[in-house]
């Protein structure tokens, strides 16, 4: 038996790290937004505590760029690609949508709802999953803000507008300072805040949803080994995604795969789907 492990988006540049993409069951893609973005000024990473603060701002060459240059390029690695679209209106997401739903190397459309300037309200997060779910056919996964104030209400509310399943979670805002200036310590000061801290928030969010829902869950957040992927799987998730230990352990995935044969929560189990997640494999099937 083994766990679908994949990146989360964002963690990992495939293109650079190819020895690392090729070891997982899904690549997940930084999130693509319609034009293309250069990003926030830097510093845009900062550690503090248990947590990684980072603003990257989006960076990304854009849909079109991304589609005729890119794209071609992860093909190549042979693993199902799940591509993360963003952006600031319910029209940049159906136009990324649409653009993806022609391509037949995306297997899965990832929409990150936690863009800057996006307001994080339910009814908007319920207009762009209805933006998008017109303009494409491709399973439709929806990240989600571990912020949401009733998670699993918003969980239901994108599966009823055509979710096929459910990313959680994103980044939560923080913010650190430098302690002889007092001054923040990214340029921009806030940004995201990822890593094992965000780990108990992300299970709880995953448990929440997994009671409500019977969409296929990818638990994200905070994972540093095999314990913490059967955590989320524990408590329904049938995928897991890797995000902020790349940056400190980039071939973890091997490493996690070690620990998972390890685990007791193993044995007696016949399947992922047995332990608690639905261990639905059709997403990670890869485009023809
Ligand atoms: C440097 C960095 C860049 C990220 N970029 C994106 C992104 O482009 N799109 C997205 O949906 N999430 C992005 N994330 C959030 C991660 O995908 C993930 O949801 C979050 O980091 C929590 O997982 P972790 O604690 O394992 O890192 C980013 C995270 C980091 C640390």
């Amino acid at each position: 038996m083994s766990v679908p492990l994949l990146n989360a988006s964002g963690c990992l540049d495939a293109l650079t790290a190819p020895e690392v993409a090729t070891t997982l069951d899904a690549f997940v893609t930084k999130t693509v937004t319609p034009l293309p973005r250069e990003g926030n000024p830097p510093p845009r990473i900062a550690e503090t505590g248990g947590w990684m603060l980072n603003s990257i701002g989006l960076q990304n060459p854009g849909i079109e760029i991304f589609s005729t240059n890119v794209l071609p390029r992860l093909v190549e690695l042979e693993v199902p690609i799940w591509v993360s679209a963003g952006g600031f209106s319910a029209s940049d997401y159906r136009n990324c949508c649409e653009r993806l739903d022609a391509l037949d190397a995306v297997a899965v459309i990832e929409l990150n709802l936690s863009c800057p300037n996006v307001d994080e309200a339910p009814e908007t997060a319920v207009e762009l999953v209805r933006a998008s779910r017109d303009a494409t056919s491709k399973p439709l996964y929806v990240k989600l803000s571990p912020a949401t104030p009733d998670i699993a209400e918003l969980a239901r509310a994108v599966a009823d507008v055509g979710a096929d399943g459910l990313s959680l979670v994103n980044t939560l805002r923080g913010l650190a300072l430098d302690a002889g200036t007092a001054r923040p310590r990214l340029a921009l000061g806030r940004g995201g805040a990822s890593g094992p801290a965000l780990r108990p928030i992300a299970l709880a969010c995953v448990h929440a949803c997994a009671n409500a829902v019977e969409l296929p869950i990818v638990g994200i957040g905070g994972v540093v080994s095999g314990t913490d992927v059967m955590d989320f799987i524990s408590v329904g998730a049938s995928a897991v995604a890797l995000g902020t230990v790349l940056f400190a352990d980039p071939f973890s995935p091997a490493r996690i795969r070690g620990e998972l044969e390890q685990e007791p929560r193993f044995r007696g189990y016949g399947s992922v789907a047995s332990i608690g997640g639905l261990g639905r494999a059709s997403a990670f099937t890869a485009g023809s």
